[in-house]
């Protein structure tokens, strides 16, 4: 039996993040070069998107690239903005034709041009789409988006246009890069790595995390409903008692 099979769709989580992870590992192991890896990540990325809209996930939110992957040698860089580039070219007719909507979070004015370019046209052409929003994060970190965020708000209360005391939860949020998206219930990052590497850490606050050994280039639509079924097993109890 499919993991498929076992999922409740009246209790499917809303939006699901992922920091897709093991590239470099899964290309070392094949004897090729780390951007192999990153090639063969693409495939993982259409099928877990593909998953996801099938299902009726609104939200899913892929790590692609982070603060710190910046400082990874220049050639690695090169080949991921390429690859991005290359990727969302191809990859936006079957966004519009699956109506699926993109949208980028994180420091989009340190992409290469042509890569912001690519992007934002992706962005205005899939805009209208309405079945599922696919979140790339991009030259994200989530202290970069907070620290943003306190920039903002402090200069808003500076030229008085809100007072210290507006300053709650809802008003912070809505300064973030995901002020409209809404939490993820279920983060997943795979190749066996425990850790969440600057990546939501505010909206992560109470979401269920599940880690998988596979490594990203080998995800497919049945690790992700595996993840799903797993989520489903949890008790949410958000400090409360059963
Ligand atoms: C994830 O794979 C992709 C990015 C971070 C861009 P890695 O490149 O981190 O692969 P590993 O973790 O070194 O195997
Ligand atoms: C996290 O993976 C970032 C992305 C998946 C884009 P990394 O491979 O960069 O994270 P660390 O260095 O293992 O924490
Ligand atoms: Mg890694």
């Amino acid at each position: 039996m499919s993991s498929k099979e076992k999922i409740d769709i009246a209790k499917l989580p809303q939006h699901i993040a992922i920091i897709m992870d093991g590239n470099g590992r899964w290309a070392k192991q094949k004897g090729k070069v780390r951007v192999f890896g990153h090639q063969n990540g693409v495939k993982a990325v259409k099928e877990t998107i593909e998953a996801a809209a099938e299902l009726g996930i609104n939200f899913v939110t892929l790590y692609a690239f982070s603060t710190e992957n910046w400082s990874r040698p220049k050639y690695e860089v090169d080949a991921l903005m390429q690859l991005l580039v290359k990727t969302i070219n191809s990859e936006t007719k079957t966004l519009n034709k699956n109506n699926i909507r993109l949208l980028a979070i994180g420091d989009l004015e340190s992409l290469p041009k042509n890569c912001k370019k690519e992007l934002m046209e992706a962005i205005n052409s899939t805009s209208q789409n309405t079945r599922t929003t696919l979140v790339l994060a991009l030259s994200y970190s989530s202290k970069w988006e907070i620290i943003d965020a306190v920039k903002q708000i402090s200069l808003k209360v500076k030229n008085n246009e809100i007072s210290i005391d507006d300053i709650d939860q809802n008003l912070f949020s809505s300064f973030l890069n995901t002020s409209s998206i809404p939490d993820p219930e279920l983060l997943i990052r795979t190749s066996g790595e425990y850790r969440i590497s600057n990546f939501l850490l505010w909206q992560i606050a109470y979401s269920e995390l599940y880690f998988t050994e596979k490594l990203w280039p080998d995800f497919r639509k049945e690790d992700l409903y595996e993840a799903i079924v797993d989520f489903q097993s949890r008790e949410r109890r958000f400090g409360k008692t059963s």
